[in-house]
């Protein structure tokens, strides 16, 4: 994204001690193998792995650093080391978020770094695939790696090296803008996946970058919030993904934009060299997210090797700091090497490597094999799905995102598909020649051409000569007090509109462009939009608009949409609804990095429409194009829900195959679904949302998502790992042998219905008593394994999920190392986190 530049400056302030991960107490758990045996022969075994190698310098570099590197690292100037270590302007302008500078002296390339995660983002078009929270519902790791290696293979076609996902922070609200953007509220699924998808995108050439390190779990202050997480709740929740990124080999981690224990990210040593380096042995280089970083000294000691995406701290400031002899040359040798060293690892410093051409019919497969694949059935009364018969031939589409696409999120995952059909053309085309498919709008996003009463001038489609100046005043006049909805679309220069001298579509300042590239930032003809919503009072008002040609001319309409319009739109999709048969109510949810949603609600009027349509035909099928969970006090009245979060752009086809039946909804909720605003994990406590005083505390702890509502007993309206298919699976026979420090848990899973179906089988495990005598802190329940499978009817597979030692284990706050959570344990075999087929209790370590 772009950011607000900043000054230079210089800072060599250092900064406190984090509260909970503090150098002392990660050193003891680094050394203190012995002291921690002491717990074996007891409750618990100690599982903390010993130091890696290159621990505890302090600032540990790649252990095998190449000769090349070295040679390089030595011939490299001050000048030229501190270029490589900040970003810049790419002069060939390709459109991607970062830019690294080359050494054409010593043969270094510059190097060019785009964002994901859903895709490629760049000036060109590349696949838009669906949102990581659809793969996620796959629960599919085979599938993560195919989305990684699609990316890979793109961003290396388009001129790319490194990609800038995946992201991992876990779902933490629902009210969080990037839940899309992101997989889970479950740390190990979201371990398995980000690790595969790493090594997807590695395979094919480019650098993986995990983020946001750490604790970045909403957009709302993610600029300042400073974020207080205990370390059991760091390591057992939110850190997971990043270790495991790590194990699989991420070449770059991104630091969030948030502070942690009173520290930026980017200038956390306990997290950045710590824990990241020293624990867990990351041998890569770290970058700050954009404009993240506030210092030099702090900053680079500290661990975060390139600011990212300018030079205001790393650039000339960074040469005085060392000229000045407030950082060493070693700290920039260091930084740099494990910049380099990546590099060499993919073969990013030799100039001219080959590149591959784009695959679209790859990636457009792989979209559609994935958007299916993470389809989510939630409701489906009567067998209201999939449409057959009259069902399937006579059909109202009804909802603004059944004619235009919701493909993707907006903010930096919004990629620009190679194309994308509508949801209704798509339906059309699959319920054939015979089938009447009608369409109504329902809920208006773009407005309708002011009412005849208003205008002095036809203000529906004005066309500015170039460099011509284009003026308008009139009066508009509200025949009674109404909510008016006003929309301007336009092309070039945005046009200034007032209305009674506030102007309704202001140019706001830094990054309000860039984050409306969602759904509300488009028409349905490609034209820019922006929209202010205006209570009026009945009577005259001045309205004037301003509109300049540029160098191109331009062209803009403005529109509204009133009581009246709005009330049209009504009748039109109940009317359409009540012709219909069967009905499928697309509803969105448009969210965006850098805000959070204000609300759980569907946005607009959408939930009296779902209301007024399913009362006027009971065989309604809402799809919802939502980024996470919605409230839906609508739901009763519907006959099926299908979560499509957003598919992407094969998202149409996969939408229709899943409602004819011509594949099963293979996903399953990878986040509990609360029922109402305040009864969820981060509900009613505003220090534990969204933060008071600029903390937040995830007082949670280690209950994160559905272990919150079981510690709590609230029911979920969709508890985790929900979702329907269209046929039955039966769950027979569960043996559970010790495999290691771990389990292998076997059960038979039986097609007993008619169709050919996906299922989702999930293990899960209960505390162990010997660590809650510790007092160490447990979920009731959590996620140990799951195994997804497809079965033709009458088909049966027996099944062996392997539950590692680590998903076993806590770690020990007090002993600062994970511990292996040894005793009787309950362990279960369900559907989801609240649907149960098998259970048995398992004795777990040595009697
Ligand atoms: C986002 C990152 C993104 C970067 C570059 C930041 O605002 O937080 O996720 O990679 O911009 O676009």
């Amino acid at each position: 994204m772009p950011h607000t530049p900043r000054q230079e400056q210089d800072e060599t302030a250092s900064a406190p001690a984090p509260r909970h991960l503090s150098r002392r107490r990660l050193l003891l758990a680094l050394a203190g193998a012995a002291a921690l045996s002491a717990v074996a022969a007891g409750a618990g075994r100690v599982l903390a792995a010993p130091p890696p190698p290159g621990a505890r310098t302090g600032r540990p570099v790649p252990a095998r650093l190449s000769e090349r590197v070295r040679t390089l690292v030595a011939q490299l100037t001050l000048d030229e080391k501190t270029t490589l270590l900040h970003g810049a302007t790419d002069p060939a302008g390709l459109g991607q978020a970062g830019y690294v500078p080359g050494v054409p002296r010593l043969g270094i390339p510059p190097l060019r770094l785009a964002d994901g995660p859903a895709g490629v983002r760049v000036a060109r078009r590349a696949t838009a695939l669906p949102a990581p929270v659809m793969l996620a519902a796959a629960f599919d790791p085979a599938l993560a790696r195919a989305y990684g290696q699609v990316i890979g293979h793109e961003g290396r076609a388009l001129g790319q090296d490194v990609l800038l996902a995946p992201m991992v922070n876990l779902i933490r609200t629902p009210y969080a803008g990037r839940n899309f953007e992101t997989f889970a509220e479950d740390p190990l699924l979201s371990a398995d996946l980000v690790a595969e998808e790493v090594r997807g995108i590695q395979a094919e050439g480019l650098v993986a970058t995990v983020k946001h390190l750490a604790l970045n779990n909403q957009e709302r202050d993610r600029m300042s919030v400073d974020v207080r997480a205990a370390e059991q709740t760091l390591h057992e929740t939110e850190l997971r993904g990043f270790e495991a990124a790590v194990a699989a080999g991420a070449g770059s981690v991104m630091a969030a934009y948030n502070k942690i224990d009173g520290v930026h990210a980017t200038e956390n040593s306990a997290l950045l060299t710590e824990v990241l380096r020293e624990l867990w042995g990351f041998e890569g280089w770290v970058m700050s997210d954009w404009g993240a970083v506030h210092s030099t000294v702090a900053a680079l000691t500290a661990g975060c090797d390139m600011e990212m995406p300018g030079g205001a701290y790393y650039g000339a400031a960074l040469r005085r700091a060392v000229d000045d002899g407030r950082i060493g040359h070693d700290v920039v040798d260091t930084a740099v090497a494990r910049f380099l060293a990546v590099r060499e690892r993919f073969g990013l410093l030799d100039e001219g490597a080959d590149r591959p051409t784009r695959d679209a019919a790859a990636g457009a497969r792989l979209a559609l094999r994935v958007a299916t694949a993470g389809a989510t059935l939630l409701r489906n009364e009567a067998g209201t799905l999939p449409l057959t018969g009259r069902a399937a031939r006579s059909i109202a589409v009804i909802g603004p995102t059944g004619a235009v696409p919701l493909v993707s999120g907006g903010g930096s995952a919004h990629v620009v598909p190679d194309g994308a059909t509508s949801p209704l053309d798509a339906l059309r085309a699959r319920a054939g020649d015979g089938a009447t498919v009608t369409y109504a709008l329902g809920e208006d996003l773009y407005g309708k051409p002011l009412p005849p009463t208003v205008p002095s001038r036809d203000l529906d489609a004005v066309d500015v000569a170039a460099a011509g100046t284009w003026h308008h005043e009139g009066t508009l006049t509200a025949t009674e007090d109404d909510d008016w909805s006003f929309f301007v679309h336009y092309s070039g220069k945005r046009p200034v509109v007032t209305l009674d001298g506030v102007e309704l579509f202001p140019v706001k300042a830094g990054v309000a462009e860039f984050f409306a590239g969602g759904l509300g930032g488009r028409a349905a003809d490609g034209l820019a939009l922006r929209r202010a919503d205006r209570r009026l009072a009945a009577g005259p008002h001045t309205l004037t608009v301003t509109a300049q040609g540029g160098a191109t001319g331009q062209l803009f309409r403005l529109r509204a949409a009133t009581g009246a319009t709005r009330a049209a739109d009504r009748a039109e999709a109940v009317a359409a609804a009540r012709a219909a048969r069967s009905v499928v109510l697309f509803a969105y949810e448009d969210a965006s990095e850098g805000r959070d949603r204000t609300g759980l609600a569907l946005p607009g009027r959408q939930e009296d429409l779902i209301a007024a349509v399913s009362a006027a035909n009971p065989r309604t099928t809402v799809v919802l194009n939502t980024s996470s969970a919605v409230t839906m006090p609508w739901l009763d009245g519907t006959a099926a829900v299908l979560q499509m979060y957003y598919p992407g752009q094969e998202g149409a086809a996969a939408t229709a195959a899943v409602l004819f039946g011509d594949a099963d909804p293979g996903g399953r909720l990878t986040q509990t679904f609360p029922a109402s605003e305040d009864r969820h994990p981060t509900a009613g406590d505003p220090v534990r949302y969204p933060g008071k005083d600029g903390i937040e505390e995830y007082g949670e702890g280690v209950h994160v998502g559905y272990r919150w509502y079981d510690a709590n007993d609230v029911t979920p309206l969709f508890p985790f790992g929900h979702g329907l298919s269209y046929t039955r699976f039966l769950y027979a026979d569960l043996r559970v042998a010790p495999a290691g420090d771990g389990l292998d848990v076997g059960f038979t899973v039986i097609n007993t219905g008619t169709r050919t179906g996906v299922e989702v089988a999930q293990v899960y495990l209960g505390p162990s008593p010997d660590l809650a005598a510790l007092g160490v802190d447990q979920p009731s329940r959590l996620l140990a394994g799951y195994r997804r499978l497809e079965l033709s009817p009458g088909g049966r597979r027996r099944v062996t999920v392997r539950v590692a030692a680590r998903t076993l284990s806590s770690w020990d706050p007090a002993r600062h190392g994970w511990i292996l959570g040894t005793g009787r344990r309950e362990l279960r075999v369900g559907s989801s986190s609240r649907a149960f087929r098998l259970g048995t209790e398992t004795r777990v370590g040595t009697p």
